[in-house]
């Protein structure tokens, strides 16, 4: 999730210019964030893991056991973020436009599953 975080951030701050577009830091952190959506993840879902249980955890226990929606929401990541690595090293407003899929497959799955702070 933090390597997820700090890829999306470097792209994000281009993507609102923030910071100069670079066609080659785009391109390879869209790489990283296809290849981290694109990973099972599956065995860190374990019971017992939640916010509650396992410390500094904010996980919601419904992630364990609901594995259909979960593999749905991943994979609706990994679609979005492919999409996006298709696109980074073209320019900013395709960027962009590419981002907004990425950030909504994190927050549909943050606001299911993890606890609010
Ligand atoms: C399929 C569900 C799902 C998707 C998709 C998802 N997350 Fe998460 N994320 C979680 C859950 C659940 C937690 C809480 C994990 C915990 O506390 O153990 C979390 C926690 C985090 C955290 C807090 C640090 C941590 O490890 O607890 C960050 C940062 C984060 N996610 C970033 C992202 C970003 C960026 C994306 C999209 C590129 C993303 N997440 C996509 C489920 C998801």
């Amino acid at each position: 999730m933090l390597m997820m975080a700090m890829n999306l951030a470097a792209l994000g701050g281009m993507a609102k210019g923030e910071t100069p577009f670079d066609a080659t830091a785009a391109k390879m952190a869209a790489a990283n964030l296809a290849n981290l959506g694109g990973k099972d993840t599956g065995f860190l879902w374990l019971p017992g893991s939640e916010a509650g249980k396992a410390q500094d955890s904010s996980a919601l226990a419904p992630i364990f056991t609901e594995v259909d929606k979960r593999n749905q929401m991943f994979k609706s990541l990994a679609d979005a973020t492919a999409a996006m690595q298709t696109v980074a090293g073209t320019d900013a407003a395709r960027l962009k436009g590419a981002m907004g899929a990425v950030g909504e497959a994190c927050a549909a799955c943050h606001k299911a599953y993890r606890q609010p702070e």
